[in-house]
């Protein structure tokens, strides 16, 4: 790995609420509340790579400037699910005074993975040190979080980022590496990502370090189904061509090494581009379905894939 190798996820982590991509309902409430100086807590809600963990971070670096490291403690949840997070880290922190502040924050990654218990004593933390401490809850599902919680904070719900957003996003980078990169590609990172930017940037840089970027590279650094051949095995199965259909199957599955998993969630993308009847096409998501949880629950990808083209092959003649 070449010595100046830089992590383009944190390489290219917007530093200032300015930078920040969309997600302007909540870069606009915190930089009023930059200005005021007084923040409440705040529940953060999406789901992964919308930019949760960069706007506490760009809150805080604005709030604190040089001290905010002192001022800002990030834990992750996840990884301590109990109530000793809580009565540990979280109350050791809490206490200590603010270096040149009112407050100081901290920010609790994944916190939907707290259990219950741990979110009573949580809530009761916040309103001993509601003084000296604000909390930043981060979730994907703000349904995990208890009421009494959700109701002492500013939720803040993230939105996924639209193809124009993401391209930018990813325009800049490649500008800034001083690569380049074909529109269609990015189109192809944004599809894979599905508006998750931490995904989408780091195919990119996978994509880099084949020393292309081009959607081929980018599908196999995926490891997903490209479109076309998936929609070349779904055109056959529906035109009567079994055998062809059972082929690319096997291509996809032995050759490119993708998983059912993988091939079955592309089928279910390329159904709503069929050139069938609309009925034909319900007939089909459903039978989808119907095999996603069969391989979920442990089918073997090859004859679950093999039934599922078969069904196809029948619901064009219906
Ligand atoms: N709205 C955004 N604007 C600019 N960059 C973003 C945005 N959202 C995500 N990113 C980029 O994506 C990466 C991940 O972002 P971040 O850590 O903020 O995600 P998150 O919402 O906290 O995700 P998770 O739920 O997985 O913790 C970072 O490199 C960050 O720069
Ligand atoms: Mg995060």
């Amino acid at each position: 790995m070449p010595s100046n190798f830089e992590i383009w996820t944190e390489k290219y982590r917007p530093q200032k609420l300015s930078e920040v991509v969309n997600q302007k309902h909540v870069v606009g409430r915190l930089k009023s509340w930059v200005k005021s100086g007084s923040v409440p807590n705040m529940l953060f809600a999406g789901s992964a790579g919308l930019g949760k963990t960069t706007l506490a971070l760009c809150l805080a670096r604005e709030l604190y400037g040089e001290h905010w490291k002192e001022n800002f403690l990030e834990l992750n949840a996840s990884d301590e699910r109990g109530i000793d997070i809580i009565r540990g880290r979280v109350k050791d922190f809490a206490k200590m005074k603010p270096l040149g502040a009112d407050f100081k924050i901290i920010f609790l990654d994944e916190s939907d993975a707290l259990t219950p218990e741990a979110q009573q004593a949580l809530r009761r933390t916040m309103e001993k040190f509601a003084g000296v401490c604000r909390f930043i809850l981060s979730c994907n599902y703000s349904s995990r979080i208890i009421e009494p919680l959700q109701s002492r904070c500013a939720v803040f719900r993230f939105k996924r980022l639209d193809e124009k957003q993401v391209i930018e996003y990813l325009e800049r980078i490649v500008s800034a590496e001083r690569l380049k990169a074909p529109k269609e590609a990015l189109s192809a990172i944004f599809e894979l990502s599905e508006g998750d930017l931490r995904k989408a940037t780091n195919l990119l840089q996978a994509s880099a370090a084949m020393g292309r970027i081009d959607k081929e590279t980018i599908y196999d650094v995926a490891m997903q189904a490209k479109p076309h051949d998936v929609r070349a095995m779904l055109d056959m199965a529906l035109t009567g061509k079994f055998a062809d259909a059972r082929n690319k199957l096997y291509e996809l599955l032995i050759n490119q090494g993708l998983s059912g998993e993988d091939i079955i969630k592309e089928i279910h993308r390329q159904i709503f581009e069929l050139d069938v009847p609309e009925k034909a096409k319900l007939g089909m998501l459903e039978r989808t379905g119907e095999f996603e949880f069969r391989l979920n629950q442990g089918g073997s990808d090859e004859i679950q894939l093999e039934a599922l083209l078969a069904h196809f092959l029948n619901i064009n003649k219906q």
